[in-house]
């Protein structure tokens, strides 16, 4: 833990002070409330017996191969066992069910590459698709409980692949491709996959962004490193732009498909296999392998997609902005949406490419209606200007959803008036990797929403503040978000490290799901998320760990210790600023405005290169010493201060309580 005040909350979210003044609330209309999926009675019928609740939900909205008997096994908590002994298919259940019912004809996916290329994909397309890729895998030797590491672009081969795996039984894990060959290297060694899909590139910002030869590094051979698992490459041509070939293992997936049938059979698996790990920081430098198992995620992706966002397979258009790299584009952009019946926007690059109405023409010309993106993006476009969106006819636009980081009051509001023409009801919606689905969320028809508080456990779902003692807090308190009963899509497990997740999120509290989040409730009783309590950083919506990045910057040679705090930042909420000592010999490097200018080029690119360009810093400042609590550790609350040019708070319980001074005045006058 570090010393963040769970009351005050993380240094980018809004203070408690800022959200008791909050007292706006917009219930949903007449005809929105008269028409939506889910009406107020859903709240009783969960709590009349949850149990029930869930396995009603899994019988209706997931066939099953093998109907299940039992709901939920509790018995290795915290590990938890739903729908245990159905089985069932998660490709059938996104693709082939559709076409069965008739709806092969229907879009699944409006491809939007970059560069302006499109492509419709309708359900029986994707049944096609699917079939050809589970069985291009299975030629290629992956078997059911094999891992599969996925790093592409935003592609409809993206989508192909995640389900190609399902099919099959393999689990998959997509890494982000904004993450390095090294960050890819230690995942594919986690999850000891045999096969990774990559393509040779992707279109970002108006250019061809190559990948491939990051998973060429990755693989090499490397010292002190064990021999790679991965047997083959499979490699989606996209840019065209030249690849390094390693013959017998690199394969190109237009030819592996060409040459596989579109006849397969999915395979059953027990509604407790694996059906992908996706890693994320955690509070120590190693990403955590999150574990998703495959009738409950479904469950509630489909529960939650339906519900929260009043999906109306029919008639929707719905578009979730997020990378298939993220929790979200796996829930909301792949099993969610698919498992539905929804057709969906799919767009590969960036929002301002060619022009910052990018995003507001896809709307426009997709005629989309239920539109799901994350606070960053949202003020982002705010800055851009509101003639920007009011160029292009959004009146398509029902529902707004929210999701990765607080939504401040302000950008809420204006996503609602600008974007969402004062009338589409927006879902702040607070859920995790390790979740799998939302948790917390308005519902658009019932609930009266808030700008800025997510406020509401779903239906099924058990979630409270608590203080330090496990005791719950009255209305008005603050303290940590826990989740006191378990519920179907939440992680099974840290990949291959059962005692890191019960010290993860079960030791902190007896019994309850620690979150990591700061919380607060109102004198409603609705839930304000405060941002993270721990070590964890959010920027853009992207979980960072400071101790991964403080390890990078101290693994450069020339740097002898670093600190790493998530600062307020207007636009990205939390931006990442490092401290660091630098080693003897090249102390005197950032002397001169020159030198420090080059020390922070060559550590940032040295950041992107261990981790991700993500993870670069924004700001690197050399410093002579750090803050150090007599037991040694690093406060970041006060280089916090510093970062965000704040007065320097109590700094009693430091060691040696000069150094702040010593700090800020290297800061202000670099000698
Ligand atoms: C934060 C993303 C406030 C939170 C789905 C959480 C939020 C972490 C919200 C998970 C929200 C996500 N309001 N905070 N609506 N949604 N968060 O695993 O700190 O990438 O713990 O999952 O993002 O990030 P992750």
């Amino acid at each position: 833990m570090t010393d963040t005040n769970p009351t005050t909350g993380s240094a980018a979210s809004p203070s408690l002070e800022n959200l008791l003044h909050e007292t706006r609330s917009f219930p949903p209309s007449e005809e929105f409330a008269a028409q939506a999926n889910a009406q107020a009675d859903l709240y009783e019928k969960a709590s009349a017996d949850r149990l029930e609740f869930w396995a009603a939900q899994a019988r209706e909205l997931v066939t099953w191969k093998t109907p299940f008997t039992e709901t939920l096994d509790w018995s290795g908590a915290p590990v938890a066992r739903w729908f245990a002994d159905g089985t069932l298919n998660a490709a059938y259940n996104a693709v082939d069910r559709h076409v069965e019912a008739g709806n092969g004809d229907r879009v699944a996916i409006h491809f939007e590459g970059e560069p302006g290329d499109t492509r419709t994909v309708t359900y029986a397309d994707l049944q096609r698709e699917v079939s050809r890729a589970a069985n291009a895998l299975t030629a290629l030797g992956v078997q059911t409980g094999d891992r599969v590491v996925i790093y592409l672009p935003m592609l409809v081969e993206s989508v192909v692949a995640m389900l190609a795996c399902a099919r099959i039984g393999a689990a998959h894990s997509v890494v982000f491709g904004g993450f390095s060959a090294d960050a890819l290297r230690s995942r594919i060694a986690d999850a000891e996959a045999t096969l990774v899909i990559t393509a040779d590139g992707g279109y970002r910002r108006g250019a061809p962004s190559a990948l491939k030869p990051a998973v060429d590094e990755a693989l090499a051979p490397k010292e002190g490193a064990d021999p790679t698992t991965v047997r083959n490459v499979l490699v989606v041509r996209r840019t065209e732009q030249d690849v390094d070939w390693v013959e017998g293992r690199d394969v190109w997936w237009h030819e592996a498909l060409a040459a596989a049938s579109d006849q397969h059979e999915p395979v059953a698996v027990e509604a407790e296999h694996p059906l992908f790990i996706l890693y994320t920081s955690g509070t120590t430098g190693k990403p955590k392998g999150i574990l998703h198992t495959t009738g409950g995620y479904l469950t509630q992706a489909a529960y939650t997609h339906k519900n929260v966002f009043d999906l109306k397979p029919e008639t929707d258009v719905y578009w979730c902005t997020a990378d298939v790299g993220w929790v979200t584009g796996h829930s909301y952009v792949v099993y969610g949406p698919l498992v539905n019946g929804a057709t969906q926007v799919l767009y590969e690059g960036t929002p301002d490419t060619p022009h910052r109405g990018r995003w507001w023409e896809l709307i426009e010309k997709y005629k989309v209606s239920i539109l799901y993106t994350a606070p960053t993006a949202i003020r982002t476009c705010m800055k851009w200007g509101d003639d920007i969106p009011g160029g292009f006819d959004l009146s398509s636009l029902r529902v707004l959803g929210s999701v990765g980081e607080p939504i401040n009051p302000e950008a809420w509001m204006w996503y609602r008036r600008v974007i969402g023409g004062d009338k589409a009801p927006i879902v702040d919606t607070w859920w995790q990797t390790e979740t799998g689905a939302i948790m917390i969320s308005p519902l658009p028809g019932v609930t009266a929403t808030k700008p800025g508080s997510a406020q509401v456990a779903l239906p099924g779902i058990a979630a409270t503040v608590v203080d330090d003692e496990a005791q719950p807090v009255p209305d008005g308190g603050g303290g940590y978000l826990v989740l006191s009963e378990p519920w179907p899509s939440m992680l099974r497990g840290i990949w291959g490290d059962l005692e890191r997740y019960k010290e993860t999120y079960w030791s902190r509290f007896d019994g309850l799901y620690f979150a990591g989040d700061g919380a607060k409730k109102d004198e409603d009783g609705d839930i304000w998320l405060l941002g993270r309590v721990d070590d964890v950083m959010n920027v853009s919506g992207h979980r960072l760990s400071t101790t991964e990045i403080e390890s990078a910057l101290v693994s450069h040679e020339i740097v002898a210790e670093a600190a790493v705090v998530g600062a307020a930042d207007d636009t990205t909420g939390q931006a990442v600023v490092a401290f660091v000592i630098l080693r003897g010999s090249h102390a005197g490097r950032a002397s001169t405005p020159e030198g420090a200018a080059e020390v922070q080029k060559e550590l940032r690119d040295h950041v992107g290169k261990e981790i991700g360009p993500i993870a670069k810093p924004k700001k690197i400042l050399v410093v002579p010493e750090l803050p150090k609590t007599r037991s040694g550790k690093i406060m970041r609350r006060l280089l916090r201060d510093v970062a965000e040019d704040r007065a320097v708070g109590d700094a009693t319980t430091l060691a040696d309580s000069s150094v702040m001074d010593l700090i800020t005045a290297g800061l202000a006058a670099p000698s």
